[in-house]
């Protein structure tokens, strides 16, 4: 049976017309005996009067408390643990479960308001759990680079500081700010990617261009790093999205394996098409990512080292998976510890677009 039909059947089932029907026809021929009874001993006529007004007195007495009990069992005592249970949900105690009246099979409507309750109730308790951590983190990533802040330009008080002291610790002073400023601006682009600010500009556009002038920005790291870069791209795959959101993807996932791989490894970007899809992929011989971790990495704030001794703020692949989705696009992680890393995103060509519109 549909959840909409068993919504539908009654909490008062049809038997109980029958059980009142014969009850009333057993009654009223109890009320003919006596009457008969009456009859044949000639009793006084005010007991002739009183006799089956007391019976019938005691019939109703019986069927109002009957139907009071069945009014009560059917609905003011799960009505009444329906309004507890909203009364603590009102509190914030969100551990509140409501258990439904009948097994699975014989649900009724009153059941599945439970059930649904007790779904709104779970949803609201992970909300409540998600900003609370997300008050957390925000605060824990805004803490470690204001004590910084605050320490070094403690430390540029001291009168006897060499030119060289001064100099590391305002960029260090300046490292923090721009750690606080890229935090601050992922968690307002965030924001606005999940609340549906930011509506993307669809429209067609070579990727590769896009994907080559990306991995041409962090020339100096992988200079800097000693890291050998390659790349294998095509020299024109036209993809439809938003050029802009992509390029965050591009970044995050190039500046990750840079970040993650040790001097002297390789970070390597390919990208291949076919009918239906361009697919981009980011390889590094860098840590790799647990399995345990893999869960998470696409979670806000996490972060793989806890001591947050790397740069960046956890946001990244959280952006980049929201972008991603947006842009009916695919991310896939590979990874081996110790060995590397290789995501992979695939997005529809401009082709496959225009078929499905
Ligand atoms: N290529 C990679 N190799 C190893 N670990 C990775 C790789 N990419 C991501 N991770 C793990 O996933 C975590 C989350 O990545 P994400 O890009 O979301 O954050 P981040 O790079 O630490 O900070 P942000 O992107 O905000 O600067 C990283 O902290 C790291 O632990
Ligand atoms: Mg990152």
């Amino acid at each position: 049976m549909s959840r909409e039909k068993r919504r539908q059947v009654s909490r008062f089932p049809r038997s109980l017309f029958a059980l009142y029907f014969l009850t009333l026809l057993l009654m009223s021929g109890i009320h003919m005996g006596l009457v008969v009874l009456i009859d044949e001993y000639h009793w006084h006529s005010i007991i002739q009067v009183l006799i089956p007004t007391l019976y019938w007195g005691l019939v109703a007495a019986a069927l109002t408390l009957f139907t009071r009990h069945q009014i009560v069992k059917t609905y003011d005592r799960p009505m009444k643990e329906l309004a507890k249970a909203a009364q603590r949900v009102a509190q914030g105690d969100f551990s509140v479960y409501i258990p439904p009246l009948h097994t699975t099979n014989r649900h009724d409507y009153l059941d599945l308001m439970f059930l649904d309750f007790n779904k709104m109730v779970a949803e609201l308790g992970s909300l409540e759990t998600m900003r609370t951590d997300f008050i957390a983190n925000v605060s824990h990533e805004i803490k470690t680079p204001l004590a910084a802040i605050q320490n070094y330009a403690q430390l540029l008080r001291r009168p006897s500081l060499t030119k060289e002291e001064q100099e590391n610790y305002i960029s260090a002073i300046l490292g923090s700010t721009r750690r606080l400023s890229s935090l601050v601006t992922n968690i307002l682009k965030l924001n606005k990617l999940e609340s549906q600010q930011i509506v993307p500009r669809f429209q067609p556009y070579d990727l590769c261009g896009q994907l080559s002038e990306c991995a041409m920005s962090f020339e100096p790291v992988w200079e800097e790093k000693e890291i050998d870069f390659e790349a294998d791209i095509e020299d024109r795959a036209m993809v439809y999205g938003d050029a802009s959101l992509l390029e965050l993807v591009w970044n995050n996932l190039l500046s990750n394996a840079f970040k993650f791989t040790e001097p002297g490894g390789t970070v390597m970007l390919r990208q291949t098409s076919d009918e239906t899809h361009v697919t981009v992929s980011v390889s590094d011989t860098g840590c790799g990512i647990s399995p345990e971790a893999q869960k998470h990495i696409f979670d806000k704030f996490y972060q793989g080292d806890t001591s947050h001794a790397t740069e960046g703020n956890g946001l990244g692949l959280a952006l980049a998976l929201r972008v991603l989705q947006l842009m009916n696009a695919t991310i896939q992680v590979d990874s081996a510890e110790g060995h590397g890393t290789t995501f992979t995103v695939r997005i529809p060509t401009e082709q496959t677009r225009k078929e499905s519109s």
